[in-house]
């Protein structure tokens, strides 16, 4: 095969396909735990199904696994198509591939046991953490291969996106990570007390900024100027929003450590730049959205195009939400309660997972040789048992959060407290059934997915596109 003129589509195949078998997976530990929180006997008084394991493995699986994957799997064909250039080595590409599924696999089999470094998004203990290191080394090295050996002198936007998700998680890993063994399944953060919560925060939050937000945005930049066949709306506001937004993300963190021992300013100051963030959120999102001028009635009949702009009305609505639970005062209601759980998932299921099934859908079809998935009508199917599934979700976090935040702080006259914390918990019971119900719903749509994308793919031989002559500067 002549490396020169071809792109590599094994890999964003294999990484497309394993996107969507942990989707599934993922999203099935949720669903359950969402059963345990609403019927706590689902636990069966085994060990490793007890729900204080099968949460980090729920986060883990949805973010590490389907959530990376995605992102494996768009900025390995994205870099390509932009470069015009097959990756910088197929063998590196490969060993990022099997080495991820390998931290997958482990982290699914350490988890339930019980293993953990108590950091949360950051559980995985240090054997895993290492190899986390060593392929994310690999990845770097194939992405930024690919971008010096480029055949075209710009770099698109989309690229930048990628490359600030990659280099950044290399930072927060390597600085929230650094622990010592005490044996082989044990081992102790390098920091103490406080600054651990720091640094613990300012790695979870740009976690979010770069993983679960940097990352999807170059999935806008590429698959809806291609879906709505429309260039992006303004390219200069791209480059304002990536400076912007990668400065900004940085110094957020202390908002999830309001009202702790941080030091007042230290959270004033995430309070503020949570508050500027709103404005490089929105640019992007109006900048996605503006994409469709021209365009708009393609939102009838095409169900990709709909999957990519629900998405980034949700990325508004998250965007707009997190700043105000960032003020202090809402944080003072909001923080343990449910509604920070609404939040999360209008971000989760709302942005991240609609982008990368967009994405997804576009992509399928153009590995396997096909024209288009092989039922429009199922994916449209999944929008829409998706989409009311996120909305069950989030509306019965939504008032179960400021409900429970309310029965906490209500006082009698006298100036004990009006409920005892079990009332609560009693109160909440019927917005755990809904949100099991809507987390049924999501879960039901991604197994459309699944049944679509192995019908589109069976027996289908791995393609290997040839550059045309002339291709457009980000085909
Ligand atoms: C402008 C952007 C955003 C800001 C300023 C922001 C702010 C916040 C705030 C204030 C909290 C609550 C912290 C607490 O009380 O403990 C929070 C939690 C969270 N947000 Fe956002 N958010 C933003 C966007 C997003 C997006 C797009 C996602 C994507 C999924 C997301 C995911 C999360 C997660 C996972 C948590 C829970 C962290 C935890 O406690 O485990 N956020 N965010
Ligand atoms: C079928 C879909 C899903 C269901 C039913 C579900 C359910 C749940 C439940 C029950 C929790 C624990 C809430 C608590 O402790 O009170 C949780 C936490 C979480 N889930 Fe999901 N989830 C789903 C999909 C996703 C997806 C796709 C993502 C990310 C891409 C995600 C990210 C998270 C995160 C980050 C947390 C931790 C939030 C925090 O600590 O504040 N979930 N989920």
């Amino acid at each position: 095969m002549d490396t020169a003129l071809n792109y590599n589509y094994r890999i964003v195949k294999q990484f497309a396909i394993a996107t969507v078998v942990w989707g599934v997976i993922g999203m099935l530990v949720g669903v359950f735990i969402a059963a345990q929180l609403a019927w706590p006997a689902f636990n069966f008084d085994i060990p490793w199904l007890s729900y204080g394991r099968l949460r980090p493995l729920h986060t883990n699986a949805v973010i590490f696994a389907f959530g990376i994957c995605g992102l494996f799997a768009t900025s390995y064909y994205v870099v390509q198509r932009t470069c015009q250039v097959r990756l910088f080595s197929d063998k590196l590409a490969a060993f990022t591939f099997w080495g991820w599924q390998l931290v997958l696999v482990s982290a699914a089999i350490t988890l339930p046991m019980g293993l953990t470094r108590g950091k949360e998004y950051a559980e995985l203990e240090w054997p895993i953490t290492l190899l986390i290191a060593v392929v994310w080394i690999a990845y770097a090295v194939v992405f930024f291969g690919t971008i010096i050996k480029r055949k075209v002198a710009h770099i698109y936007v989309a690229n930048w996106f990628f490359g600030a998700f990659i280099l950044a998680v290399t930072l927060l890993h390597v600085i929230n990570g650094a622990s010592m063994p005490a044996s082989l399944t044990k081992s102790y953060s390098a920091y103490a007390g406080v600054q651990d919560a720091m640094i613990q925060w300012w790695y979870g939050h740009n976690a979010v900024g770069f993983i679960l937000t940097a990352g999807y945005l170059g999935m806008v930049y590429y698959f809806i100027p291609k879906q709505a066949e429309r260039p992006v709306y303004s390219y200069r506001l791209s480059i304002v929003h990536f400076w912007a937004l990668i400065f900004t993300y940085m110094w957020a963190g202390p908002h999830h450590l309001h009202y702790t021992a941080l030091p007042d300013w230290t959270q004033s100051i995430g309070m503020v730049f949570s508050l500027i963030l709103l404005a490089p959120s929105w640019g992007g999102m109006i900048n996605g959205v503006m994409t469709l001028s021209g365009a708009w009635h393609k939102l009838r009949s095409d169900p990709i195009l709909k999957f990519l702009i629900v998405s980034l009305s949700f990325y508004g609505m998250s965007t707009f939400e997190g700043p105000m639970m960032s003020i202090k005062t809402v944080n003072s209601l909001s923080h343990y309660t449910d509604w920070g759980i609404a939040h999360v998932h209008g971000g989760a299921l709302g942005w991240v997972g609609f982008i990368t099934m967009g994405s997804l859908y576009y992509l399928l079809p153009r590995l396997s040789g096909k024209q288009a998935m092989w039922s429009t009508r199922l994916i449209d199917l999944h929008f829409w048992v998706a989409t009311i599934g996120i909305v069950l979700y989030i509306a019965s976090m939504w008032i179960a959060g400021v409900m429970q935040g309310l029965m906490w702080r209500a006082v009698n006259a006298d100036g004990t407290l009006t409920y005892s914390f079990v009332e609560s918990v009693k109160a909440t019971y019927p917005y755990y059934v809904i949100r099991f119900t809507g987390g049924l719903l999501y879960l039901s749509g991604m197994l459309l997915m699944a049944y679509n994308t192995y019908m589109t793919v069976r027996g289908a031989k791995p393609v290997t596109a040839r550059i045309p002559a002339v291709i457009a500067a980000h085909a």
